[in-house]
């Protein structure tokens, strides 16, 4: 299985994990600021911004554009707990506003 790199802008670490790799089950041993509330697509309170490589996550589904639209995420933005790695990333922790 190929693997990809997911850096972390906030803590400056980055990791190697296989592609299909959600973030959220790496997240959480990197120590990011990542902060999540449901864990299932529903809250945002996961919202990242890729920096770098929006290619490298899988496109997102339905149901994550509608939660990202209904609590204002912009472009680049992501829900940890839904992105599955499928290449090289680079993200951060998104400010609630
Ligand atoms: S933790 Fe609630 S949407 Fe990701």
């Amino acid at each position: 299985m190929c693997k990809a790199t997911v850096t972390f802008a906030d803590v400056g670490k980055s990791v190697r994990v296989p592609e299909g790799t959600r973030l959220i089950d790496v997240s959480d041993d990197v120590e990011t600021g990542i902060v999540y509330g449901c864990r299932q697509c529903s809250c945002g309170r996961c919202m990242v911004e890729v920096v770098e490589g929006e290619d490298g996550l899988a496109p997102p589904t339905v149901l994550e554009i509608e939660v990202l639209d209904h609590h204002e995420g912009g472009a680049r933005s992501r829900l940890a707990c839904q992105a599955k790695v499928v290449g090289d990333v680079t993200l951060r922790p998104r400010p609630r506003t």
